[in-house]
């Protein structure tokens, strides 16, 4: 299947046509068909990727009950146009032979990264297989997972890869919850109770603004902000971040990432904003 991808591709290239592509692991939702929409302004040929990557489940996460719903995906795909699926079996990315990792030192050890061992190692990974058959000019991706952003990026920069990276914008709830496939997890009460990340993020840019805080009372702000809910059963992290290496800041600068990970019932959500005052 990865070579039947691969040589419609290279066909495609031969003929001159320029390929953009979004990697996902389907449940697709305005997110991801945001992405979709991006793909298609900019491309002549648009290929969606659906696969749930194993390597990037930790042993005791959501692998097994990550929401699929293929039928519905593909009718998504055909009202926004995408003119091919890449639906591979897992067998067919990961034979019995399969040995080789790539993995992004540092940037993969920070935020989500602590939390999630060997997550961005799988994702890296996968990303950089469907990249070589897949064979994009241009791959579009989603600022809600900008830790994923970073690491893809440095990848590529670090790989020579010969594609565009395009990130877009996070796209929201009309209660500013980030949409995401995991946001399936939650009863009507965790839903309505995880608008208080955005929220919380909101709050944090507003203080970020005024320069009246530091980055620890920041953090400390958003971390009591956070607690007043009690459907978060763990603040995982919440504060300011190097929009660059992902360290916590000593001091506020002009560009700063705030994020945020919490757990609510049976789901793990994160978010974040970058705020830019240069
Ligand atoms: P998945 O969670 O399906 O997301 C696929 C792409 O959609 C990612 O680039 C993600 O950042 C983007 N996305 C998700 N929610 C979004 C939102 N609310 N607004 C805008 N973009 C959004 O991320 C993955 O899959 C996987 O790790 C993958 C890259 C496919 C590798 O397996």
């Amino acid at each position: 299947m990865p070579k039947i991808m691969q040589e419609t591709s290279k066909r495609h290239i031969h003929k001159g046509r320029s390929i953009g592509f979004v990697p996902t692991m389907g449940a697709l939702h305005k997110g991801h068909l945001s992405l979709f929409k991006r793909a298609r302004d900019e491309n002549d040929i648009v290929v969606a990727s659906i696969f749930v990557n194993p390597t990037q489940f930790a042993p005791n996460e959501d692998l097994n009950k990550y929401p699929r719903d293929i039928e519905g995906d593909m009718e998504k795909l055909k009202s926004h146009a995408v003119d091919i699926l890449f639906f591979p079996e897992a067998k067919s990315i990961y034979p019995a032979t399969f040995l080789t990792f790539v993995s992004v030192e540092k940037l993969s050890d920070k935020l989500c990264g602590a939390f999630r061992h060997g997550h961005f190692k799988g994702v890296a990974t996968i990303v950089n297989k469907l990249l070589n058959i897949v064979k994009p000019h241009r791959v579009y991706f989603g600022q809600k997972d900008y830790q994923q952003c970073l690491i893809v990026q440095r990848m590529i920069e670090d790989l020579n890869i010969d594609t565009d990276m395009i990130v877009c914008p996070t796209i929201r709830e009309g209660d500013g919850l980030a949409m995401s496939s995991r946001n399936a997890y939650l009863t009507t009460n965790e839903r309505q109770a995880s608008a208080l990340i955005y929220k919380t993020l909101m709050a944090a840019s507003d203080w970020v603004k005024t320069g009246n805080e530091t980055t620890r009372t920041i953090k400390h702000k958003m971390i009591e902000m956070l607690k007043q809910e009690p459907f978060f059963s763990e603040i995982q992290y919440a504060g300011a971040y190097d929009t660059e290496n992902l360290e916590e800041l000593a001091e506020l600068k002009k560009k700063i990432l705030l994020a945020i990970a919490v757990k609510i019932g049976g789901a793990r959500l994160i978010d974040n904003v970058i705020i830019d005052t240069g």
